[in-house]
């Protein structure tokens, strides 16, 4: 259906591949009208709720600013400030924050609890959730680098795309941008290579889902650990590594370490296609994950990824704020 009005965001998953195409479809079509300076009030008099349990630059201000072009206003929450902090569950969270908005859109990473805590919402709220970043999923990242994606390049069908990174379960770490890309990109009919270092898998359902989502719709999923590999012939590279991490309380600095040879470089570039493309959901971990010269080079187009936040962070509102 084109009519979205209420569903919730949590994983594109949950969202049929028509739905996606909306979402993109308006994304285009608001992008063109804030250059034009068009007038965009879609959500006129509506609120959301953004509650963060966690820092942001990009996810915060293109929700904030978005929805202010929109017409509406967001409550931005630190979640260190509300009574979450003195135990207040979910669902009472969820009622009554609903009970006075549109959406209400929440960034909960902690791992085993982000996911969990949103379901949770979901359950509860009269409103729609959106999802700013939970443990498993980044679906507006996703929806950004896939509108990233489709007007770089004519078609996405064949397109060689290379997740190059994850953080492993048993670490602990965030895997919810590989998650995500692993997951929607296939469904786009791209060959999707996700490579990383031994020890760092993603779990075996997220395997299992890719592989599905690939075969579904002409597309190919597969796993190397071999880096080399993963840059030969891309045509787009998404590598991330774990630098990011050192001050991690669980072994961040012994990780760096043991995988510092799993950096973005020139040399690994140069095995790419002619025309590859490097794209990062940022922060970028300059210097120990990627060389300035390949951030800031002409493969790169980190800022179009970022900007693109906005525009498909307001199609997310529009679609599920307003509408029918
Ligand atoms: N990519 C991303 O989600 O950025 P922020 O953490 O700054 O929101």
């Amino acid at each position: 259906t084109t009519f979205l009005r209420g569903k919730d965001f949590i994983t594109l998953q949950d969202w049929e591949k028509e739905e996606i195409d909306t979402l993109l479809d308006v994304s285009f079509d608001l992008k063109r009208k804030f250059a034009m300076g068009v007038d965009t009030s879609y959500l006129k008099n509506k609120t959301a709720m953004l509650m963060f349990f966690e820092e942001s630059t990009r996810t915060r201000n293109s929700m904030e600013a978005g929805l202010a072009q929109l017409g509406g206003h967001a409550n931005f929450l630190d979640t260190s400030t509300m009574q979450i902090n003195h135990g207040e569950v979910a669902k009472d969270t969820a009622v009554i924050l609903s009970s006075y908005s549109h959406a209400i859109a929440c960034r909960n990473c902690f791992w085993e609890i982000g996911n969990d805590y949103l379901r949770d919402m979901a359950e509860h709220s009269s409103a729609p959730i959106l999802n700013l970043q939970c443990d498993l999923y980044h679906p507006m990242q996703g929806l950004a680098d896939l509108m990233t994606i489709q007007e770089k390049k004519d078609e996405t069908k064949e397109l060689n795309v290379s997740i190059i990174w994850a953080y492993a379960t048993s670490h602990k770490k965030p895997i919810s941008v590989p998650l995500t890309q692993a997951l929607l990109f296939p469904r786009y009919s791209m060959n999707v290579t996700l490579a990383h270092p031994e020890g760092f898998e993603l779990p075996d359902w997220v395997i299992k889902q890719a592989k599905e989502n690939a075969e579904k719709h002409n597309g190919t999923f597969k796993v190397t650990n071999n880096m080399e590999e993963a840059y030969e012939d891309a045509d787009i590279v998404i590598p991330k590594n774990w630098g990011s991490w050192v001050n991690h309380p669980e072994g961040g600095e012994e990780m760096l370490e043991s995988n510092k040879d799993w950096k973005c470089t020139e040399e690994m570039m140069d095995l790419a296609a002619d025309d590859v493309m490097y794209m990062h959901a940022l922060p970028a971990d300059r210097g120990n994950e990627v060389e300035d010269s390949v951030i800031d080079g002409p493969a790169s187009i980190v800022y179009d990824e970022a900007e693109n936040r906005i525009h498909t962070a307001k199609s997310v509102m529009t679609l599920t704020m307003g509408g029918k």
